[in-house]
């Protein structure tokens, strides 16, 4: 007897606190039936979807709060759900696109949960509206992309800056750039290596500016002191971009890109492994961009006979892949000239 009684009185005070969790819930709760109708909504949910309880009890939640473009994808989520009794989807969340009563569609999150998956055909709907969280995640992405197009432009200014100082190279580094990102997509690295290796290579040579520009400028063959000069061009491109905390190793890229597989390159005479694999893709475009350049103490070589030079040299100076790749970059119908800043899709992201 005291057992009933107890039992009746613990059901009673569930009851009330069911009632209270669901009346006073920042959450939009709908009440429904195993075919998806509406049988009670919390105020909570009638100011989400703008509509009053009596307006949608015994609609169906598709009706009411579905888009009339998603009803397949609600009617097969719901199918699946049922199916597998809620079981599987207890504690699973999913981003939906609802409907409020004026027909906007706004994001969504729901869960549904069936109280008791044995004996009752009864579920319960969360919906919270994520509009602002949207908007939010928007803005911060718009924001990022914001800041690395500023970014990307600004490398770019200081690529031009070098190439005013050093008239016979116009477009030089752009050209590399180009090229090595091509190289480095077809090796098939991460996308944001290539991006370093893109942005690395727009100002691989921008230790120029250390280099007196009459030697820069002067037409015909550089003497062996000239020479000497332009070679720090490594190590002052290192000292200017060291300090600036790029994600990628950009200054590393201006210090070893003469660098070569045998120890014969400069600034350090590092050998094989010890040159960054960035570093020698720049090395790569930076040379074959070179020489298929027109020089005033030089004509431009034949394609044909650079990408000869290169091969030659695969292991001595080159690493074997990178130089691989390059020919058959060619061979597919790649032109140096040809700069399309568009044709890496990261880099049309960063162009929109
Ligand atoms: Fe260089």
């Amino acid at each position: 007897m005291k057992q009933t009684r107890q039992s009746r009185l613990k059901r009673d005070i569930s009851s009330e606190w069911f009632h209270a969790l669901v009346e006073s819930a920042l959450d939009g709760i709908v009440i429904m039936d195993d075919k998806g109708r509406i049988l009670d909504v919390n105020p909570a949910a009638e100011k989400i979807f703008g509509y009053i309880s009596e307006d949608v009890i015994g609609y169906t939640v598709s009706e009411k709060f579905i888009p009339l473009s998603k009803h397949r994808t609600y009617k097969d989520g719901l199918t699946a759900f049922l199916t597998t009794e809620g079981k599987k989807n207890i504690d699973c969340r999913v981003e939906i696109t609802a409907m409020r009563a004026d027909q906007s569609e706004f994001p969504a999150e729901l869960e549904v949960i069936s109280i008791s998956p044995e004996t009752s055909k009864i579920f319960i709907a969360y919906i919270r509206d994520i509009s602002k969280q949207k908007q939010a995640e928007q803005d911060r992405l718009q924001y990022a992309m914001n800041i690395k197009k500023t970014l990307l432009q600004t490398i770019l200014a200081v690529s031009r800056t070098v190439e005013i100082r050093d008239p016979y190279t116009a477009g030089h580094q752009r050209r590399v750039a180009h090229l090595a990102a091509n190289i480095a997509r077809d090796l098939d690295l991460s996308e944001e290596r290539i991006e370093g290796i893109f942005l690395g290579a727009l100002i691989h040579d921008i230790g120029k500016i250390a280099v007196p520009s009459e030697i820069l400028s002067r037409p015909g063959e550089l003497s062996p002191e000239d020479i000497g000069y332009l070679k720090v061009h490594s190590q002052k491109g290192y000292e200017i971009l060291e300090p600036v905390n790029f994600p990628w190793p950009v200054a590393e890229i201006a210090l070893q890109h003469h660098e070569h597989l045998d120890g014969s390159g400069y600034p350090q005479g590092l050998r094989g492994d010890e040159i960054l694999l960035d570093a020698q893709i720049v090395s790569v475009a930076d040379i074959v961009e070179s020489l298929t350049a027109h020089r005033p103490y030089r004509p431009a070589y034949p394609l044909n006979e650079v990408l000869a030079f290169i091969n030659k040299n695969v292991d001595r100076l080159y690493d074997r892949d990178i130089v691989k790749t390059c020919v058959q970059l060619f061979k597919k119908g790649y032109h140096i000239d040809a700069i399309d800043m568009d044709e890496l899709s990261w880099l049309a992201s960063l162009m929109e």
